[in-house]
């Protein structure tokens, strides 16, 4: 591990234009689950199987049920960045780092100081009225004492910009991620299972010179990364010096 470590100091020392793309396993250690470990949303055991609950057809469907689920288990609105959001954020203020690009919809990045954050798949933040688009905040939404939160001025239902199963993903959002990828000498990728499309993807326009992957289990990219660390993204970052 020691040895990794300092593997990936010295990459880090010698890059200038760093990308992270990140999912749900650089937020865990803020206390908010992933989808697929063990302990994950799709291991639950709920009324409907968790994968179908955030899809398009099913908030169409069944509201109630869909923002049962939604505000109870993605809602994590007390969750706190923790030390790879920081370290990031550290990272793009020395100029080291030109983006993240996460699948994650907390807004930990954000909480965390970082400034260019790609949001693949929306943000629990953001949140439009599916009438008439009027905007409301996270917090209007959990708290809205009707379970389905109403927009205050026409009554429509509020829509999370969250990008849900059969929905897709937004295109100025795919094309900085893309390019930023495309641009960037060093990328980082962590805490993610890389089996969801079309994000995984997005990882195949790197021909930078360093690939470095960081995350619990094994995936399809380790085959083809300079360097593969099997820990906890905070607790590797935590320990490059900056
Ligand atoms: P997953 O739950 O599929 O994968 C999380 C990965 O992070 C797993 O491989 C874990 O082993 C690893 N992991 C967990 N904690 C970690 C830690 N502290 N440090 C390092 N690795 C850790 O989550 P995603 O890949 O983000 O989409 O899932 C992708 C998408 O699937 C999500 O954005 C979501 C979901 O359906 C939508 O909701 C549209």
């Amino acid at each position: 591990m020691m040895e990794n470590i300092e593997k990936l100091q010295e990459i880090i020392d010698n890059s200038n234009n760093i990308v992270f793309f990140g999912g749900a396993g650089v937020s865990t250690e803020s206390g908010i689950p992933d989808f697929r470990s063990v302990d994950g949303l799709y291991n639950l055991k709920y009324k409907y199987p968790p994968e179908q609950i955030i899809s398009h057809t099913f908030f169409q469907y069944k509201p109630e049920e869909f923002y049962r689920f939604y505000k109870d288990k993605m809602m994590c609105l007390d969750a706190k960045p923790n030390k790879a959001h920081t370290f990031l954020a550290k990272l793009e203020e020395k100029g080291k780092l030109s983006a993240v690009v996460t699948q994650n919809i907390d807004g930990l990045h954000q909480a965390g100081g970082s400034h260019t954050v790609y949001e693949l798949h929306g943000s629990i933040h953001r949140n439009y009225c599916t009438k008439c688009h009027t905007f409301y905040d996270a917090e209007f939404v959990k708290n809205s004492k009707d379970l389905i939160p109403k927009c205050t001025k026409c009554g429509g239902i509020i829509k999370p910009d969250v990008v849900l199963y059969e929905e897709g993903l937004d295109d100025e959002t795919v094309t900085n991620a893309i390019n930023a990828i495309s641009n960037c000498d060093t990328l980082i990728i962590a805490g993610t299972s890389l089996v969801v499309y079309p994000a995984a993807s997005f990882i195949r326009y790197f021909k930078g010179n360093h690939l470095v992957l960081i995350n619990l289990s094994e995936t399809s990219a380790d085959k083809t990364a300079d360097l593969v660390i099997h820990g906890k993204v905070g607790e590797v970052l935590s320990q490059i010096k900056i």
